[in-house]
């Protein structure tokens, strides 16, 4: 029960590709988030589950059965929009009972089902209440209570959280996975956060200019991410990524970057060699990236370091408290970011230091199809 799929899924407005032969399952019980960036798509294929927008080609089903002419309000499925969409003049109670009003159901079951759904979310109190007399963060809540109430085979929720404050966008991310896997029902959300995506989906699937470029549990998709695109688009800061020609032997070849060369393990050269690529893209995320001084090679926050590495030169920091984002620039003008520990000396800006590759933790994609190489 309650699984959506999506089969070549195409939808074009004009000349304009909004989703782009899309194929895609969600499964019964999970939470999949759809994320990339603005315009990539994810509303109108959440729109096109509900039932809001047609197909221009292509098969939809839930729950096994092809819905692409069913009618929105006969699809089982219950949408939470970003602005919550309440009706000002009812009350919250009337809100939340509103979807049952047109079902069946008589007067005392309707208010069993209201009380407890309203005690789920914390809205016990707020029942009386018009939406105009609650924070942005409650009016959520009654905008999920009026999609619980249905029971429906799954949630379509269209960035739920952006309204509220940093804050209360974190605690209600916890509350959402939690409702979730009390309700075990199906969920598909989506947001252009990747915080959000990283940390409130069973898989994730990135879309990039309407089409699908990964799908996969989160710690998956950031330790192999599958193209340049979600390697840059999951992690913060983004993966340094340079592209250089590649030199030496088989089992041990060289990538040339601007300024220097970094010598790939025996494992990452065959695997290079095989790809027969003669120039790659090379990823490396800020936590394997150290900064050193340019000329004894010992690391900013004091231990020994190599004198090996590529010069650059510091363009900002960022101290974070927690941790610093080391902001560098290489002699082509390439940025490379390393995020670093707060001991030490802070690297000076316009200083000029070594940068150190952790080269057990290279990724490699092709350039022509920027798809990742593996071994
Ligand atoms: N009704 C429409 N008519 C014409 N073009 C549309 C329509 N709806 C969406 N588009 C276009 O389709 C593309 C995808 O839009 P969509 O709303 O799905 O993006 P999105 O990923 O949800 O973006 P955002 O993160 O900004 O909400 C965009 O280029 C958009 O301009
Ligand atoms: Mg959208």
């Amino acid at each position: 029960m309650g699984s959506v799929v999506l089969e070549e899924v195409t939808k074009r407005f004009g000349d304009t590709v909004a989703v782009d032969d899309l194929s895609l399952e969600v499964r019964d019980e999970e939470f999949l988030v759809l994320v990339g960036p603005s315009g990539c798509g994810k509303s109108t294929a959440l729109r096109m589950i509900a039932g809001l927008d047609d197909p221009t080609d292509g098969v939809v089903r839930i729950d096994g059965r092809i819905v692409n002419h069913v009618e929105p309000k006969d699809r089982d499925v219950a949408m939470v929009f970003q602005d919550y969409a309440l009706y000002p003049h009812m009350t919250v109670r009337r809100n939340v009972e509103f979807p049952l009003r047109t079902r069946s159901m008589d007067r005392d079951e309707r208010q069993r089902v209201v009380t407890e759904a309203a005690e789920t979310l914390g809205l016990g109190e707020f029942l009386d209440r018009k939406p105009a007399q609650l924070s942005g963060g409650q009016r959520q809540r009654v905008a999920l209570a009026r999609a619980i109430v249905r029971r429906p085979e799954a949630f379509l929720m269209d960035e739920p959280l952006s309204n509220l404050d940093a804050k209360l966008r974190v605690a209600t991310r916890t509350e959402l996975v939690e409702l979730q896997r009390r309700l075990g029902t199906t969920v598909v959300y989506v947001t252009h956060d990747q915080v959000e995506a990283m940390t409130m989906g069973s898989r994730i699937a990135i879309l990039n200019e309407g089409a699908l470029e990964q799908i996969g549990p989160p710690p998956e998709i950031y330790r192999r991410p599958a193209s340049v695109f979600v390697a840059r688009f999951i992690g913060s800061p983004p993966m340094n990524t340079a592209a250089g020609p590649v030199r030496g032997e088989p089992g041990a070849l060289r990538v040339v970057l601007p300024g220097g060369e970094i010598a790939l393990t025996p494992h990452d050269s065959r695997t290079v060699a095989g790809s027969g690529c003669s120039e790659i893209v090379v990823g490396i995320r800020p936590e394997h990236v150290t900064v050193n001084d340019a000329k004894d090679g010992a690391t900013a926050d004091g231990a020994a370091g190599d004198a090996s590495g590529i010069p650059a030169s510091v363009l900002s920091v960022e101290a974070l408290g927690y941790e610093r984002h080391v902001i560098c620039r290489l002699d082509d003008g390439t940025t490379m970011i390393a995020r670093i520990s707060t001991d030490g000396p802070e690297p000076p800006a316009h200083s000029a230091v070594r940068l150190g590759f952790d080269t057990a933790r290279l990724h490699f994609f092709d350039p022509a199809t920027t798809r990742r190489i593996d071994g």
